[in-house]
Protein backbone atom coordinates (compact mmCIF):
# COMPACT_ATOMS: atom_id res chain seq x y z
CA UNK A 1 0.00 0.00 0.00
CA UNK A 2 1.41 3.33 -1.36
CA UNK A 3 1.51 5.61 1.97
CA UNK A 4 0.26 9.41 1.19
CA UNK A 5 -0.43 10.36 4.46
CA UNK A 6 1.46 9.94 7.73
CA UNK A 7 0.87 10.55 11.46
CA UNK A 8 3.18 12.08 14.02
CA UNK A 9 3.03 11.60 17.59
CA UNK A 10 4.93 12.45 21.21
CA UNK A 11 3.93 9.77 24.22
CA UNK A 12 5.23 9.78 27.65
CA UNK A 13 7.65 12.17 29.63
CA UNK A 14 9.02 14.64 27.14
CA UNK A 15 12.62 14.95 26.40
CA UNK A 16 14.44 17.98 24.76
CA UNK A 17 14.99 17.57 21.21
CA UNK A 18 11.67 15.98 20.63
CA UNK A 19 10.72 19.22 18.68
CA UNK A 20 13.54 18.79 16.52
CA UNK A 21 12.35 15.08 15.84
CA UNK A 22 8.95 16.38 14.91
CA UNK A 23 10.53 19.23 12.73
CA UNK A 24 12.94 16.26 11.23
CA UNK A 25 9.80 13.80 10.60
CA UNK A 26 7.16 16.81 8.91
CA UNK A 27 9.78 18.26 6.91
CA UNK A 28 11.46 14.97 5.31
CA UNK A 29 7.51 13.94 5.01
CA UNK A 30 6.74 17.04 3.11
CA UNK A 31 9.33 16.88 1.08
CA UNK A 32 8.24 13.65 -0.36
CA UNK A 33 5.07 15.07 -0.99
CA UNK A 34 3.32 13.38 2.24
CA UNK A 35 0.47 14.84 3.90
CA UNK A 36 0.95 14.86 8.23
CA UNK A 37 -0.91 14.73 10.72
CA UNK A 38 0.10 15.91 14.18
CA UNK A 39 -1.50 14.08 16.90
CA UNK A 40 -1.87 15.98 19.77
CA UNK A 41 -1.58 14.38 23.75
CA UNK A 42 -0.28 11.09 22.47
CA UNK A 43 -2.00 7.75 22.39
CA UNK A 44 -4.62 9.54 24.50
CA UNK A 45 -5.30 12.67 21.82
CA UNK A 46 -5.39 10.08 19.35
CA UNK A 47 -8.31 8.08 20.79
CA UNK A 48 -10.44 11.45 20.85
CA UNK A 49 -9.01 12.56 17.25
CA UNK A 50 -7.09 15.47 18.61
CA UNK A 51 -5.11 16.29 15.71
CA UNK A 52 -3.46 19.18 13.43
CA UNK A 53 -2.65 19.20 9.88
CA UNK A 54 1.04 20.35 9.57
CA UNK A 55 3.46 21.63 7.00
CA UNK A 56 6.93 23.19 6.79
CA UNK A 57 5.83 25.91 8.19
CA UNK A 58 4.20 24.28 11.27
CA UNK A 59 7.32 23.45 12.82
CA UNK A 60 9.72 26.83 11.97
CA UNK A 61 11.93 27.61 14.65
CA UNK A 62 11.28 24.70 17.10
CA UNK A 63 14.70 23.08 16.44
CA UNK A 64 16.07 24.61 19.64
CA UNK A 65 12.94 24.18 21.95
CA UNK A 66 12.72 21.89 24.33
CA UNK A 67 9.44 20.24 25.38
CA UNK A 68 7.19 18.51 22.41
CA UNK A 69 5.04 21.19 20.23
CA UNK A 70 2.16 18.51 19.96
CA UNK A 71 1.70 17.75 23.73
CA UNK A 72 2.39 14.26 25.42
CA UNK A 73 0.36 12.42 27.88
CA UNK A 74 0.66 8.88 29.41
CA UNK A 75 -2.83 7.17 28.23
CA UNK A 76 -4.78 4.47 31.15
CA UNK A 77 -7.05 4.27 28.37
CA UNK A 78 -5.24 3.07 24.98
CA UNK A 79 -4.00 0.09 27.56
CA UNK A 80 -7.45 -0.95 27.04
CA UNK A 81 -8.94 -3.20 23.87
CA UNK A 82 -11.23 -0.29 23.68
CA UNK A 83 -9.33 2.34 23.98
CA UNK A 84 -7.21 0.71 21.25
CA UNK A 85 -10.05 0.28 18.79
CA UNK A 86 -10.70 3.78 19.05
CA UNK A 87 -7.81 5.04 18.03
CA UNK A 88 -7.63 2.65 15.25
CA UNK A 89 -11.08 3.98 14.12
CA UNK A 90 -9.52 7.80 14.41
CA UNK A 91 -6.14 6.44 12.39
CA UNK A 92 -8.81 5.31 9.68
CA UNK A 93 -11.13 7.93 9.41
CA UNK A 94 -8.37 10.53 8.93
CA UNK A 95 -6.96 8.03 6.32
CA UNK A 96 -4.10 7.88 7.86
CA UNK A 97 -1.19 4.85 6.49
CA UNK A 98 1.01 4.73 9.00
CA UNK A 99 2.22 5.89 12.04
CA UNK A 100 5.76 7.37 13.42
CA UNK A 101 5.57 7.62 17.10
CA UNK A 102 8.52 9.37 19.17
CA UNK A 103 8.94 8.71 23.23
CA UNK A 104 10.42 5.74 25.62
CA UNK A 105 9.04 2.20 26.81
CA UNK A 106 5.28 2.81 26.87
CA UNK A 107 5.46 4.34 23.75
CA UNK A 108 6.94 1.86 21.67
CA UNK A 109 4.64 -0.89 23.49
CA UNK A 110 1.83 0.84 22.15
CA UNK A 111 2.92 0.96 18.55
CA UNK A 112 3.99 -3.07 19.12
CA UNK A 113 0.61 -3.47 19.77
CA UNK A 114 -0.95 -1.13 17.22
CA UNK A 115 1.41 -2.69 14.62
CA UNK A 116 1.20 -6.44 15.05
CA UNK A 117 -2.38 -6.55 16.53
CA UNK A 118 -4.49 -3.77 14.68
CA UNK A 119 -2.11 -3.71 11.56
CA UNK A 120 -1.47 -0.16 11.48
CA UNK A 121 2.23 0.61 9.73
CA UNK A 122 4.39 2.13 12.80
CA UNK A 123 8.03 3.46 13.30
CA UNK A 124 9.31 4.45 16.80
CA UNK A 125 11.72 7.36 17.19
CA UNK A 126 13.94 6.46 21.04
CA UNK A 127 12.75 9.85 22.64
CA UNK A 128 13.36 9.60 26.19
CA UNK A 129 16.17 10.92 29.01
CA UNK A 130 16.12 7.43 30.57
CA UNK A 131 18.62 5.77 27.66
CA UNK A 132 16.59 2.81 28.51
CA UNK A 133 15.79 1.32 24.56
CA UNK A 134 18.05 -0.91 22.81
CA UNK A 135 19.11 -0.57 19.11
CA UNK A 136 20.13 3.14 20.17
CA UNK A 137 23.60 3.82 21.76
CA UNK A 138 21.82 7.15 22.98
CA UNK A 139 18.08 7.90 23.43
CA UNK A 140 16.78 11.98 22.37
CA UNK A 141 16.83 13.59 25.53
CA UNK A 142 19.45 11.92 27.49
CA UNK A 143 22.18 14.25 26.45
CA UNK A 144 20.43 17.46 27.38
CA UNK A 145 19.38 16.12 30.47
CA UNK A 146 22.63 14.59 31.78
CA UNK A 147 24.04 17.93 30.95
CA UNK A 148 21.15 19.80 32.67
CA UNK A 149 21.71 18.19 35.90
CA UNK A 150 25.62 18.35 35.61
CA UNK A 151 25.08 21.98 35.38
CA UNK A 152 23.11 21.98 38.97
CA UNK A 153 25.38 19.60 40.50
CA UNK A 154 28.45 22.19 39.70
CA UNK A 155 26.58 25.04 41.30
CA UNK A 156 25.84 22.40 44.42
CA UNK A 157 29.56 22.09 43.92
CA UNK A 158 30.23 25.49 44.93
CA UNK A 159 28.31 25.51 48.03
CA UNK A 160 29.32 22.32 49.35
CA UNK A 161 32.96 23.56 48.86
CA UNK A 162 32.51 26.50 50.52
CA UNK A 163 30.51 25.48 53.69
CA UNK A 164 32.25 22.02 53.89
CA UNK A 165 29.01 19.86 53.43
CA UNK A 166 27.98 16.66 52.56
CA UNK A 167 25.14 16.72 49.83
CA UNK A 168 23.03 13.69 48.56
CA UNK A 169 21.43 15.00 44.93
CA UNK A 170 18.77 12.77 43.50
CA UNK A 171 18.04 12.12 39.93
CA UNK A 172 15.75 11.03 37.52
CA UNK A 173 15.68 6.85 36.84
CA UNK A 174 13.00 4.82 37.72
CA UNK A 175 14.18 1.46 36.91
CA UNK A 176 18.10 2.53 35.73
CA UNK A 177 20.83 4.49 37.11
CA UNK A 178 22.20 6.12 33.62
CA UNK A 179 21.48 9.78 34.35
CA UNK A 180 23.12 8.63 38.06
CA UNK A 181 26.26 7.27 36.63
CA UNK A 182 26.87 9.52 34.29
CA UNK A 183 26.36 12.23 35.88
CA UNK A 184 28.48 10.95 38.90
CA UNK A 185 31.08 10.95 36.71
CA UNK A 186 31.18 13.50 34.78
CA UNK A 187 30.31 15.80 37.85
CA UNK A 188 33.18 14.54 39.83
CA UNK A 189 30.92 13.01 42.25
CA UNK A 190 32.45 10.87 45.41
CA UNK A 191 29.76 8.51 45.34
CA UNK A 192 26.45 7.47 43.51
CA UNK A 193 23.64 4.64 44.14
CA UNK A 194 21.95 2.96 40.74
CA UNK A 195 19.00 0.26 41.38
CA UNK A 196 21.69 -1.97 38.90
CA UNK A 197 24.67 -2.09 41.57
CA UNK A 198 24.32 -3.57 45.05
CA UNK A 199 25.51 -0.55 47.84
CA UNK A 200 26.15 -0.87 51.08
CA UNK A 201 25.30 2.46 53.34
CA UNK A 202 27.44 1.64 56.34
CA UNK A 203 30.77 1.32 53.72
CA UNK A 204 29.69 4.73 52.03
CA UNK A 205 29.53 5.81 56.19
CA UNK A 206 32.79 4.59 56.83
CA UNK A 207 34.57 6.14 53.81
CA UNK A 208 32.92 9.46 54.86
CA UNK A 209 34.14 9.27 58.24
CA UNK A 210 37.62 8.56 56.99
CA UNK A 211 37.52 10.64 54.29
CA UNK A 212 36.84 13.55 56.71
CA UNK A 213 39.88 12.86 59.12
CA UNK A 214 42.42 13.03 56.20
CA UNK A 215 40.46 16.50 56.06
CA UNK A 216 38.20 15.91 53.14
CA UNK A 217 34.96 18.04 54.18
CA UNK A 218 32.48 17.89 51.37
CA UNK A 219 30.96 14.81 49.33
CA UNK A 220 28.46 14.65 46.13
CA UNK A 221 26.72 11.81 46.55
CA UNK A 222 24.13 10.81 43.78
CA UNK A 223 21.41 8.53 43.38
CA UNK A 224 18.68 7.89 40.92
CA UNK A 225 14.80 7.95 42.50
CA UNK A 226 14.65 3.92 41.93
CA UNK A 227 17.77 2.78 43.77
CA UNK A 228 16.89 5.12 47.09
CA UNK A 229 15.15 8.90 47.67
CA UNK A 230 17.36 11.54 48.46
CA UNK A 231 15.59 12.08 51.61
CA UNK A 232 16.19 8.43 52.88
CA UNK A 233 19.67 7.88 51.76
CA UNK A 234 20.75 11.78 53.59
CA UNK A 235 18.81 10.07 56.64
CA UNK A 236 20.42 7.10 56.76
CA UNK A 237 24.05 9.17 56.42
CA UNK A 238 22.85 11.08 59.21
CA UNK A 239 22.01 8.28 61.42
CA UNK A 240 25.21 6.42 60.65
CA UNK A 241 27.50 9.10 60.98
CA UNK A 242 26.45 12.31 62.79
CA UNK A 243 27.17 14.47 60.29
CA UNK A 244 24.56 16.93 59.03
CA UNK A 245 23.41 16.13 55.38
CA UNK A 246 21.41 18.41 52.38
CA UNK A 247 19.84 16.80 50.41
CA UNK A 248 18.55 18.39 46.10
CA UNK A 249 15.94 16.47 44.35
CA UNK A 250 16.39 17.60 40.50
CA UNK A 251 13.50 16.52 39.34
CA UNK A 252 12.01 17.33 36.17
CA UNK A 253 14.31 20.48 35.61
CA UNK A 254 15.93 17.00 33.63
CA UNK A 255 13.59 17.06 31.61
CA UNK A 256 13.79 20.68 30.13
CA UNK A 257 15.99 23.26 28.19
CA UNK A 258 16.96 23.79 25.05
CA UNK A 259 18.54 20.65 23.20
CA UNK A 260 22.22 20.14 23.12
CA UNK A 261 23.69 20.07 19.62
CA UNK A 262 24.16 15.72 19.99
CA UNK A 263 20.33 15.44 20.59
CA UNK A 264 19.65 17.67 18.04
CA UNK A 265 21.56 15.98 15.05
CA UNK A 266 19.91 12.89 16.46
CA UNK A 267 16.84 13.84 16.57
CA UNK A 268 17.17 14.93 12.66
CA UNK A 269 18.74 12.06 11.45
CA UNK A 270 16.50 9.67 13.46
CA UNK A 271 13.29 11.62 11.94
CA UNK A 272 14.37 11.60 8.75
CA UNK A 273 14.95 7.72 8.71
CA UNK A 274 11.55 6.99 10.23
CA UNK A 275 9.71 8.61 7.54
CA UNK A 276 12.26 6.83 5.22
CA UNK A 277 11.51 3.72 6.87
CA UNK A 278 7.65 4.27 6.41
CA UNK A 279 7.84 4.92 2.76
CA UNK A 280 9.43 1.42 2.47
CA UNK A 281 7.11 -0.44 3.56
CA UNK A 282 8.59 -1.48 6.91
CA UNK A 283 6.04 -1.68 10.20
CA UNK A 284 6.95 -2.59 13.99
CA UNK A 285 10.25 -1.08 14.08
CA UNK A 286 12.37 1.66 15.49
CA UNK A 287 15.42 3.38 14.39
CA UNK A 288 18.75 4.33 16.46
CA UNK A 289 22.08 5.34 15.63
CA UNK A 290 24.83 2.47 16.58
CA UNK A 291 28.40 3.48 16.30
CA UNK A 292 27.37 6.40 14.66
CA UNK A 293 25.46 4.43 12.05
CA UNK A 294 21.94 4.04 11.80
CA UNK A 295 20.48 1.00 13.13
CA UNK A 296 16.64 -0.43 12.84
CA UNK A 297 15.88 -3.44 14.92
CA UNK A 298 12.19 -4.63 15.98
CA UNK A 299 9.96 -2.71 18.57
CA UNK A 300 9.99 -5.77 20.43
CA UNK A 301 14.30 -5.86 20.35
CA UNK A 302 14.03 -2.32 21.74
CA UNK A 303 12.29 -3.06 24.59
CA UNK A 304 14.47 -5.42 25.94
CA UNK A 305 16.51 -4.79 28.89
CA UNK A 306 19.48 -2.38 28.03
CA UNK A 307 23.00 -2.46 30.69
CA UNK A 308 24.62 0.50 31.84
CA UNK A 309 27.88 0.57 32.23
CA UNK A 310 27.30 0.58 35.50
CA UNK A 311 30.94 -1.61 36.65
CA UNK A 312 33.05 0.56 34.39
CA UNK A 313 31.94 3.98 35.40
CA UNK A 314 31.77 3.22 38.75
CA UNK A 315 35.19 1.87 38.82
CA UNK A 316 36.47 5.51 37.29
CA UNK A 317 34.73 7.05 39.37
CA UNK A 318 36.07 5.47 42.61
CA UNK A 319 39.59 5.64 40.98
CA UNK A 320 39.53 9.79 40.35
CA UNK A 321 38.00 10.56 43.68
O1 LIG B 1 10.66 8.28 31.70
C1 LIG B 1 11.08 9.59 31.84
C2 LIG B 1 10.97 10.04 33.28
O2 LIG B 1 11.42 11.37 33.36
C3 LIG B 1 11.71 9.17 34.31
O3 LIG B 1 13.09 9.41 34.41
C4 LIG B 1 10.97 9.54 35.57
O4 LIG B 1 11.10 8.52 36.53
C5 LIG B 1 9.55 9.70 35.10
O5 LIG B 1 9.62 10.00 33.71
C6 LIG B 1 8.77 10.76 35.79
O6 LIG B 1 7.48 10.74 35.30
P1 LIG B 1 6.39 11.89 35.54
O7 LIG B 1 6.82 13.08 34.74
O8 LIG B 1 5.14 11.31 35.04
O9 LIG B 1 6.42 12.18 36.99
Amino acid sequence: MAIKKIGVLTSGGDGSGMNAAIRAVVRSAVSRNLEVAGILRGYEGLINSEMISMNHRSVSNIISRGGTILKTARSERFMTEEGQRQAVEVIKDHKIDGLIVIGGDGTYRGAHILSTKWKVPCVGVPGTIDNDLKGTDWTIGADTAINVALEAIDKIRDTATSMERIFVVEVMGREGGFIAIEVALGGGAEEVVIPERKFDVQAMCHEIVEGNIRGKISWIIITAEGAISGQELAKQITDITDLETRVVVLGHIQRGGSPTAQDRNLATRLGVAAVELLLKGESDKAVGIVADNLNVVSLEEALKPKPVKGDELYRLIKITI
